[in-house]
């Protein structure tokens, strides 16, 4: 197995072996060495039908041809300008006219960086200190979205990682996605200080939760009694269910959307953008301090531009369509008394196991991990990739066929069962 041995190289080099944590599971990553459609290929050339996709930005699946030449001709203009190029411009306005919300946006390298900057926006433009954030909800890898739940909610946050500062977390609060008491209870306490809400439309980051109740609905209103601006990360839900976000598709605008994954066709971007006189806060116009040495970089701008110009083409309800039919074919081979919620939206899905309802993060909390680890594993051995972890969400792309939905579903009912014997 090269892939053993390559893991006992880069244990040396990277801590844990890997780059981003989500990479690594039991007993050692298998390394991959190239991505074509729907496929991936390991290091020792076997193919998997891939759920992952790289976490979630290849929605056309790996290495489009589209993109692929676009990044070729830009590559040979240039790499990295570090001036205005046009390529942004023809980005942002495909953006725009997509997603109306977002009147003026910035580029940036990563969803982290655009949610950390979106919440200084927010700060600045507001003059108020605290975000809410809901507990189990992911924007990123930076300070004020490595914070959890209090022991109460209407305690602020506790670091959910060593080294985030407590003056940090103490302008954080966590409250409960679908559970509009528990907002409304710290809007009575702290409805003043609030500078914004910021939430993922669907949760993606303890599998899949969709919101239920009009939540998001409920969330523009109070925020608007409170002078509060609304955030809404679609860094996972932007492009992925139709040509805009899901904020076009409930009908709910908020004040700031963070996008990344899709819109950069599979390289490294992100972006915050929304109203212009929010926008207008930003340096150098404003007193809000943004930047970065590759945001809307030359290469990465073509690979979206590439990449939006195709899914503008393609119907997204084919999408859906195949998703529903794979969700149907491994129910109908589930055993029958399988306590499993696969919940799904479009083309996005997670199987809970051990559990009923997925509807909010403690619900997700009580699924089996251990057993999902014991699937994930066994799919691997029949040539397919999920997401490796319980509270991860799969994908679908343009680029799986039927037959890969058909086999992968067959695959998964059979992994199941066989996951249930320890
Ligand atoms: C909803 C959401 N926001 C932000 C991020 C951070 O994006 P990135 O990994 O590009 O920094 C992620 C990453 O998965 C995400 O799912």
């Amino acid at each position: 197995m090269i892939s053993r041995e390559l893991f006992s190289k880069s244990s040396r080099l990277f801590p844990g072996g890997v780059n981003s944590p989500v990479r690594y599971y039991d007993p050692y990553p298998i390394f991959m060495k190239m991505g074509k459609g729907s496929k991936i290929f390991d290091v020792d050339g076997m193919g998997y039908t891939d759920f992952c996709l790289a976490f979630g930005p290849l929605i056309l699946g790996h290495s489009h041809p589209d993109v692929v030449s676009s990044v070729k001709s830009a590559v040979e203009n240039a790499t990295s300008l570090g001036t205005p190029t046009e390529n942004e411009i023809t980005l942002g306005s495909m953006i725009n006219r997509a997603v109306p919300s977002i009147e003026k946006m910035r580029f940036t390298n990563s969803g982290t960086e655009a949610t950390m900057h979106a919440m200084r926006l927010a700060r600045g433009y507001t003059g108020r200190n605290i975000i809410l954030k809901m507990e189990g909800g992911f924007h990123g890898a930076h300070d004020y979205s490595l914070i959890k739940s209090g022991s109460g909610t209407l305690t602020f946050g506790i670091p959910s990682s060593r080294g985030v500062p407590p003056e940090v977390s103490k302008t954080v609060l966590v409250g409960q996605y679908n559970s509009p008491s528990t907002i409304e209870e710290i809007f009575r306490k702290f409805g003043k200080d609030i500078a914004a809400v910021i939430t993922e439309p669907i949760m993606g980051n303890a599998g899949v939760i969709k919101p239920e109740n009009n939540f998001l609905k409920f969330l523009r209103e109070i925020t608007e009694k409170h002078g509060s601006l609304l955030i809404f990360d679609e860094v996972i839900t932007g492009f992925r269910f139709g040509f805009s976000g899901y904020q076009d598709i409930v009908g709910i605008k908020p004040d700031i959307t963070t996008l990344g994954k899709i819109i950069g066709g599979g390289f490294p971007i992100g972006l915050f953008g929304g109203r212009s006189d929010i926008m207008d806060s930003i340096s150098p116009l404003g007193p809000v301090y943004e930047s970065g040495t590759f945001s809307g970089n030359y290469v990465t701008m073509a690979a979206g531009i590439a990449a939006l110009n195709k899914l503008h083409d393609l119907d997204y309800s084919d999408l859906e369509s195949k998703t529903a039919t794979f969700e149907r074919t491994l129910r109908e081979n589930m055993g029958e008394n399988e306590r499993i919620v696969i919940s799904r939206y479009g083309s996005m899905f997670q199987l809970f196991l051990g559990i009923e309802n997925a509807g909010s993060y403690q619900d997700v909390m009580k699924a089996d991990s251990s057993r999902f680890m014991r699937m994930f594993r066994m799919l691997l051995k029949r040539g397919i990739y999920m997401a490796p972890g319980q509270f991860e969400t799969n994908f679908v792309s343009f680029a799986h066929t039927s037959e890969d939905l058909e086999d992968a579903a067959i695959k998964t009912s059979g992994a199941l069962k066989d996951s249930s014997n320890k």
